[in-house]
């Protein structure tokens, strides 16, 4: 069976936490897209977007899209921007089930203020600044995001709804 689920969502949205259950429960690898492309480049994501500019970043994870139209199945968690440039949310659409992660800005706010400093886009602001900044960026993005094959709200992001929604899809 071709098992391929695709988690996409804002920074913060639980991506790798659901996505490493998944894909136990699936009996598929787990792919990080940010994982994958600091393992090839040799350099973590802050360095690429301050050496190389975000738009070569966004190059770099379209590429790295084309390097998983071989695989068979897997569990791919997303990098929060990676749906929105290009055609990408296009392509992910065809190369299997998309999942979007929905959640709050406080939310995401709160669990980002802890890791905020590896993430190049929202370095060093404090929460009020990290919550208007995610409340902006997350009405242009939910213009992709919500293109997700299903869409999960917080109190839907358990690990056995999610298998429950999904498994007829595979
Ligand atoms: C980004 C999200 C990050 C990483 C980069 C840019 C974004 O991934 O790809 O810092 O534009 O939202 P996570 O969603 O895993 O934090």
């Amino acid at each position: 069976m071709n098992q391929k689920v695709i988690l996409i969502g804002y920074m913060g949205s639980g991506k790798t936490t659901l996505g490493k259950k998944l894909s136990r429960e699936l009996k598929v690898p787990f792919i990080d897209s940010d994982e994958q492309i600091t393992i090839k480049f040799s350099k973590t994501i802050s360095q690429i977007f301050t050496e190389e500019g975000e738009d070569a970043f966004r190059r770099k994870e379209s590429d790295f899209i084309g390097t998983l139209m071989k695989e068979s199945g897997f569990v791919l968690s997303t990098g929060g921007g990676m749906p929105c440039f290009n055609n990408n949310m296009e392509v992910l659409n065809r190369l299997g089930c998309t999942i979007y992660l929905k959640n709050t800005s406080e939310a995401l706010a709160d669990r980002l203020m802890i890791s905020k400093n590896e993430r190049p886009l929202i370095q060093g602001m404090s929460k009020e600044e990290l919550i208007l900044f995610i409340d902006e960026n997350i009405q242009k993005r939910e213009i992709y995001y919500n293109q997700a094959q299903i869409i999960l709200n917080p109190e839907e992001q358990g690990i056995l709804n999610v298998y429950q929604r999904i498994k007829d899809k595979l």
